[in-house]
This record gives structure tokens, sequence and C-alpha cells, in this order.
């Protein structure tokens, strides 16, 4: 059975002292009122996570990831961070080729494919993010753009390497914009992607893939995301920087 996850992507937000706070009122929210087994993964810059650690230390409902790494072992790259770097200090999960970061950044697929090795090679969960504009989901085969992003970055994993890979849909145009995917438009897209998965890698590694959804997701509408068949939680942005609106995400899945 796959996994449900709630991550919380907080990219370039909160000082120490409100990521600290926002941290524990979290853990405990999650401790009192969630029952269920969903995985929580809070992604905070990458500085605060040494800090972070001792809040989420013992509990397993709860991880840390990093927003990136880089492609290469270690050297002479200034200003990046190594996946080794961040399983050194205990770091479960890093999510890859967020839209913004390949925009911004230029990231490529070929590019995240590296990450994905690397990530990997030290046994963190990549958080692999996908997903068209909206330029491309009115004028083209968008469906076969983002399975053309999975097949560049993971099809190269072996069966084995590819059943530790979790996938987040995030359609460009409803990232920050308030503007979400429907229930249907997601559950279309992550009903294809999973088939492609099984394409590749037969039926039971298919269903195995958490596939998350994100995109202005949050609590007024996380309960209706995630009833879709496909949809396995979501990567959250804006409302995982309040730890009520988190929470309740989190209740949702
Ligand atoms: P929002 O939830 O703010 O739209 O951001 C989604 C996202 O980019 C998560 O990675």
């Amino acid at each position: 059975m796959r996994k449900k996850i709630v991550a919380g992507n907080w990219k370039m937000n909160k000082t120490l002292e409100e990521a600290v706070a926002l941290t524990s009122e979290v853990v405990n929210m999650i401790k009192d009122e969630v029952t269920s087994d969903v995985q929580v993964v809070l992604c905070p810059p990458s500085l605060y996570l040494t800090t972070l650690r001792q809040y989420v230390q013992g509990n397993s409902r709860i991880a840390l990831g990093a927003q990136n790494c880089h492609e290469k072992a270690s050297g002479a790259y200034t200003g990046e961070i190594a996946a080794s770097m961040l399983k050194s200090i205990d770091v479960q999960y890093v999510i890859l080729g967020h839209s913004e970061r390949r925009q911004y950044f230029g990231e490529t697929n070929a590019q995240l494919a590296e990450k994905v090795n690397i990530s990997l090679e030290n046994g963190l969960t990549p958080i692999f993010c996908c997903g068209e504009s909206l330029e491309q989901r009115q004028s083209s085969d968008f469906i076969g753009f983002v399975k053309n992003q999975i097949t560049e970055s993971l099809f190269h994993l072996t069966p084995e390497a590819f059943g530790k890979i979790v996938i987040a849909y995030e359609p460009i145009w409803a990232i920050g914009t308030g503007l979400t995917a429907t229930a249907d438009q997601a559950q279309e897209m992550h009903a294809a992607l999973r088939q492609h998965i099984g394409e590749k890698y037969g039926e039971e590694i298919a269903d195995n893939t958490s596939i998350l959804y994100g995109g202005s997701a949050n609590a007024q509408n996380a309960a209706e995301l995630f009833a879709n068949p496909d949809v396995d939680g979501g990567l959250i942005g804006g409302a995982s920087l309040k730890s009520r609106d988190f929470t309740t995400v989190v209740k949702a899945a």
C-alpha cells in the first residue's frame, strides 16, 4: 500500500524564531489531533534543518526534508548543499525539480536525473516535482509534457530505486495563484502518471508510488482533492506556513 504524505514546502520564508514556533505548533497539533498514519514532511529553508531536528527527533510521523540539493557529491560549488550533508544531519526527504527551481535556476530534466541519483545514493527520498504551465495546458499535449518530465528524470532508475521515489504533480498555473486544479483535473493527471509508471515498471510499483498534488491546496479544498483515488496527499506551499491551516490539510489526508 502506498503512503499518504503531506509535505510543507516553506520556500524562502520564516526567520529562525518563526520556524521554531511553527514546527513546535505543528508537532503538538499533529500529536493531539491527527490519528491517521499520514506521513508529515516539513521542508524549511535548509539552514534551519539542524535546529528543527530536535523538535521532530524520535517522532516517526514527522520527518524533515530539504527544498533542493546539488547534483555533485562535493567540491567547489559555492553556496550549494550536497545530498551527503543533508544525510549527515538526518534529513530524510528532498524536494527536487520544483517549478520555481526549473524556472528561476534553469534546472533541466537531465540535471534533475543526476540530483535524483545522488539523493538516492545518500538514502534520501526525493519528492520529484513535475507539472505544466498554463500555456502548455491550453495549447499542447500537457499530459505528454508531464509524462516526459518523469521519463527523462526518473526512467533510468532500476525498479528498486524507482520504488523509493515520491512524485508531486504541481501545475505551475496553480502555484501561489489561488487557482487550484479541480479534483477532476488532478485525478486525470495523477491517473495518467500512474499508468505511465505502470507501463515502465509494472502495476505493483505504480500502485505503490505516492503521487502528491500541489498548487494552492489549502484547508478548504484539501479534502476534496485528497478524496481522489490517485491523489495520495499534497505538497503544500502557502498553507504550510500557518500551523492551523497545515494541520487541517494533514487531517484531510
Ligand atoms: P502553494 O500551495 O502556495 O500554491 O505552493 C505550492 C507549491 O509550490 C508547493 O511546492
